[in-house]
Parts: C-alpha cells; structure tokens; sequence
C-alpha cells in the first residue's frame, strides 16, 4: 500500500514538472518571489505597469479604486500617479488603443494581461520581461526566448539595453546598456511580476489577512478545547 503511494505521489510530481516544462518550449525559467504583502514592490509594480504596459494590454478586471485600498494607497494618490486624467477611480484598467488598430500594427491584439500570472505562471513573466533579444529577422527588431517570434517589441529596452543571442551556446549578452544595472532591471521587472500576480487574483491578498486571524480563531479555540477535553475526561478510566 504504502509503495503505491509512493508511486502515484512521485508520479504526480513528475507530471506537474513535465507540464511545467513542455509550456517553456524547454527553456530554463527563472524563478521570482512574490510577496503579496509587500505593499512597496507592488506600487512600484503598478507604476510600471500603468506607464509602460497599460497602453497597449489592458487589466479589464481590475478597478483602480479596489487597487487603491489593496495596496494601500488612497484614492487620491492613485489619481494623480497611476491614472490617466480622464478615468475615474471606479473604472477598470482599459486602453485608449483600440482593438482594430491594435491588430493592425503588431498583427495580434496584445491580450488582456488580467489573469495571465495565472495561464503563464510568474516564473515565465519573469524569464519573458528579461529574455528580449536583438532580431533582425522580425518586424519589431527584436525576438524572445520565452515567447518564439512574439509579437510584442522589447518597450522595457531604455531600462535593460539590448541583448544579443547567441544561437550556439544560447546565451544572451549585453549589445548595449540601459538605464539601469542588471540588478536593478530584475527588480523592476519583478515588482512587475508581483504586481501582475496580484491583479491575477486579487482576493489573495484579503485571504492571507483574513487566514491570520482564522489560525488566531483555532488556537484560542484550543485554549478552550484542550482543557474541557481533559475536564471531560478526567472521570472515565
Ligand atoms: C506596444 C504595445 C505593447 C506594449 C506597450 C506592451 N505589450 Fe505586451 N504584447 C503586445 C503584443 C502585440 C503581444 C502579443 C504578442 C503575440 O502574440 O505575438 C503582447 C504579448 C504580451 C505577453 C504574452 C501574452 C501571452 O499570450 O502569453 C505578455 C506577458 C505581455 N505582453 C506583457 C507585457 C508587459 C508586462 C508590458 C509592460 C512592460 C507589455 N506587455 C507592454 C504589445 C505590447
């Protein structure tokens, strides 16, 4: 009995992996933190978001006031920095491009980036974020390693620089230098990483909260029990 557990668990797991790797074509993907109740990363996340992602994908599911209170910000903070003057706080997060002309100018509408942490997992997001690459064959100049031919050009490339691809050994190297150190470019797109597995599932954040008191809840409730239990007890033997 006790090997057929084994076997099916083993199984298991070799299962998730192979379903792990055969959704990275078989690259290496470098793994994130995410931490929801790091409040500072996700803001800086948003802003990232807000300024460099938002005018082409949308987060159609997310409203800014809901973002204000889940990241601790005020409605008037997220106004002035992560809004465009039109919007209301009660809006969710959508483009001014339209569809069409989305279509027409990269050949795919970008996709709505709501619940993508959680159809690509967040370690992919942050291989994807970091693995453009120089490609003369391609209409935007650039190619990447998680994402073959993809459509999207490289819009964080005045933060990270260009990279170049080796075909051989299938590393990338440094072509021109951004704005940032690689150190501080892996924690820009991190945060961006957090931020998106947040807007994924967004209820996460108040279920961590609500899960402290609920363990509270059960060992005072044990304080209680335990006791009573011996109480009860204490005569039968
Ligand atoms: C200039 C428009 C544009 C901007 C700005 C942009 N993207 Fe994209 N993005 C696209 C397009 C177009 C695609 C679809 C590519 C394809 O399917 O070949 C895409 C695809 C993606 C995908 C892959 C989706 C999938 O199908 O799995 C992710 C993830 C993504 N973008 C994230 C981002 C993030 C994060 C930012 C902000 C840093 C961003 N994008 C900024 C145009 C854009």
């Amino acid at each position: 009995m006790r090997t057929l557990i084994f076997a099916l668990f083993f199984g298991y797991i070799a299962a998730i992996s192979g379903q792990v790797m055969a959704s990275s074509e078989g690259i290496h993907l470098d793994d994130v933190e995410v931490d929801l109740s790091d409040k500072a990363s996700l803001q800086r996340g948003a802003k990232t978001f807000v300024n460099y992602c938002l005018s082409c994908h949308q987060a159609s599911y997310m409203r800014y006031n809901r973002m204000a209170k889940d990241l601790g910000l005020t409605d008037a903070q997220v106004k002035d920095n992560l809004m465009f003057a039109s919007e209301k706080v009660g809006d969710t997060m959508t483009v001014a491009m339209r569809a069409e002309d989305a279509q027409k100018w990269f050949g795919v509408a970008p996709p709505d980036l709501s619940v993508i942490s959680r159809s690509r997992g967040t370690a992919w997001l942050n291989t994807y974020l970091r693995t453009f690459f120089l490609d003369d064959t391609k209409p935007v100049g650039t190619n990447n390693l998680a994402f073959k031919d993809v459509g999207m050009p490289h819009i964080l490339w005045k933060q990270q620089g260009y990279l170049t691809h080796d075909e051989e050994t299938g590393h990338l190297s440094p072509a021109s230098e951004g704005s940032l150190s690689k150190y501080d470019y892996d924690v820009m797109v991190a945060d961006l990483v957090n931020f998106l597995a947040y807007i994924g599932e967004p209820s996460k954040i108040q279920r961590l909260e609500l899960g402290k008191w609920v363990l509270l809840y059960l060992f005072l409730f044990f304080l209680v029990a335990y006791p009573m239990k011996k109480a009860f007890w204490r005569d039968i033997h």
